[in-house]
């Protein structure tokens, strides 16, 4: 298959397709800047972002799971068409743990590599939720930017609707010297306080304790340390740590990796999109680092 898969999609100097962990075939990118890029088939699954002078930008667990069926713990998760366990599907839908299909590689005149892959309903997930749909996972890679776009289509006869959010676990040196801006005066929903809504007040959040809370209507440009975060038409943000005793509560992650780690995640979470059939629905999300 990856032999197959190379010859196909493979461009010299910008894309390989290889052995990922456990056998899992990975697509690598590469920008003639020296910044690079991976994804997994297995969920469509961004599990690394390396600026030009090498140094990883994501955060992926030392005890992720890299096995089928089962999600991995880090980088870029897409959650689809559930957020969480806020509906009857598994927690974050069913599209992080399938196999998605490699459909499209490209080094454009610009030096900008990119890969699509795609995702369509199966027998299983139609079981689950009776809808048909292709979702499709654009990724670009620039000297200094990562963008990740996702595209549903309602291939189906019937409106559907769906929550999407693009997991993104940034690595980080210390989550306690780590701060996000751009969330002054929005409102969150603070899912570990019965969903109470409250204002954020602060110019910058910063990590003091577990955190898991929905901002709402948030602008599309962030800031989370030094990375720039552009997004489209996903209005909320989801900003998560653990903390210390969730940590040692999750076996697919390590008791002391909170400190190095803060998900940032931009969605359609409060309010459901939904897509009428032979509709399409774009969302997009950019992160830049200064050049360095
Ligand atoms: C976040 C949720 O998006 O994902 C948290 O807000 C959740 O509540 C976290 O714990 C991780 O989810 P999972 O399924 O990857 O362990």
């Amino acid at each position: 298959m990856i032999d197959a898969l190379q010859a196909e999609f493979g461009i010299p100097e910008a894309v390989t397709i290889a052995d990922g962990i456990n056998g899992l075939p990975k697509v690598a990118l590469t920008h003639k800047s020296g910044s690079s890029a991976e994804v997994y088939l297995h969920g469509a699954h961004i599990t690394s972002w390396k600026n030009t002078a090498g140094i990883e930008m994501l955060f992926v667990s030392r005890e992720s799971n890299f096995a089928p069926g089962k999600p991995i713990r880090g980088g870029i998760p897409v959650c689809f068409p559930q957020f969480a366990n806020q509906g009857p599907l598994p927690q974050h839908g069913i599209v992080r743990t399938s196999e998605w299909r490699l459909t499209q590689t490209n080094l454009l005149d610009n030096g900008t590599v990119t890969a699509e892959l795609q995702i369509a309903e199966s027998p299983e997930t139609l079981a689950i939720w009776p809808h048909r749909f292709i979702i499709a996972l654009r990724m670009l890679l620039d000297e200094n930017t990562l963008m990740a776009a996702v595209q549903v289509a309602n291939t189906d006869d019937a409106p559907f609707c769906f929550q999407i959010a693009l997991h993104t676990y940034f690595g980080i040196e210390d989550i306690r010297q780590t701060s996000l801006h751009g969330f002054e005066g929005l409102t969150f929903i603070d899912s570990l306080r019965d969903k109470v809504q409250e204002v954020e007040t602060r110019p910058a959040i910063r990590f003091a304790e577990e955190t898991d809370r929905i901002y709402m209507n948030v602008p599309d440009s962030l800031r989370v340390n030094d990375l720039s975060v552009e997004k489209r038409n996903l209005p909320d943000v989801v900003v998560w740590n653990p903390w210390i005793a969730k940590s040692q509560k999750m076996p697919d992650f390590g008791d002391d990796e909170f400190l190095h780690m803060v998900c940032v995640e931009t969605g359609c979470v409060v309010s459901p999109v939904e897509l009428l059939p032979n509709n399409q629905w774009l969302g997009a999300t950019a992160f830049s680092v200064r050049e360095v």
